[in-house]
């Protein structure tokens, strides 16, 4: 059969193939089965990033050489041990979350993952954390409250250089971003922060859709070729 052939999936067939190449390309270790472990105990919600996702987050630190990665969004730092393993000799990340209960939870995390020397926590709000950094970022994955993913953008390119990669979680919103005439905040947030994606001649820009064990989602994708 060529390819265009095959049937449409089912979401269970598109969940097998999900478990097939993570148990092939992303295999879970005991780490990541304690650091998911520790997060679900402390009441965080289950949006830690999927094992592929995660594994695409960690080729996508070495495809940027990344030596300096920031995050937006630690929860129990499931992505960042993710990127910070795939940091070469020197590199950092430095991720920011505004829940100190569970910025304690990711602390422990990181030191499970014998990653604390890489990982540069900072909890407080985003948008204040960000205005005291220094860039320039290699690599920026915004994963955090989505009302403010147009915001963030304004902040990280701040913090970027040409070539700086930056990465969007969860821009599919159940198939809701697509609706014009959505009034859910959180699509509205991702609506507009992948408008201004698009608006910017600065910015080279996709979304990719994911579909699998975490349900139907997806990630944008930008390199910034300019600065302001
Ligand atoms: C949501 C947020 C996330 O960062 C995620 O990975 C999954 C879901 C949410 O707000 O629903
Ligand atoms: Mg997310």
């Amino acid at each position: 059969m060529r390819a265009h052939d095959y049937p449409t999936p089912s979401i269970d067939e598109c969940i097998a193939v999900d478990q097939y190449f993570a148990n092939r390309l992303a295999p879970s270790d005991s780490v990541l089965q304690q650091v998911l472990a520790a997060n679900a105990a402390a009441g965080m919600p289950p949006h830690d990033v999927a094992a592929v996702q995660g594994q695409f987050l960690a080729v996508m630190v070495q495809i940027c050489q990344a030596k300096r990665v920031l995050e937006i969004g630690t929860l129990g730092g499931y992505s960042t041990i993710c990127m910070a393993r795939a940091l070469p000799e020197g590199g950092r990340i430095t991720t920011i979350d505004n829940n100190a209960a569970f910025a304690a939870v990711a602390k422990n995390n990181f030191a499970l993952a014998g990653m604390s020397e890489r990982i540069d926590q900072q909890v407080g709000t985003a948008l204040e954390v960000l205005a005291t950094l220094e860039g320039p970022f290699d690599l920026i994955f915004i994963d955090a409250d989505k009302p403010n993913n147009p915001a963030y953008l304004d902040a990280v390119l701040k913090l970027s250089r040409v070539g700086t990669t930056i990465i969007g979680d969860n821009v599919v919103r159940g198939g809701a971003v697509s609706n014009p005439n959505s009034a859910d905040p959180n699509v509205l947030g991702v609506q507009h922060f992948l408008q201004k994606l698009a608006s910017n001649p600065s910015l080279n820009s996709t979304a990719l859709q994911t579909v699998g064990e975490k349900g139907w989602d997806g990630f944008s994708l930008t390199v910034v070729n300019a600065l302001p």
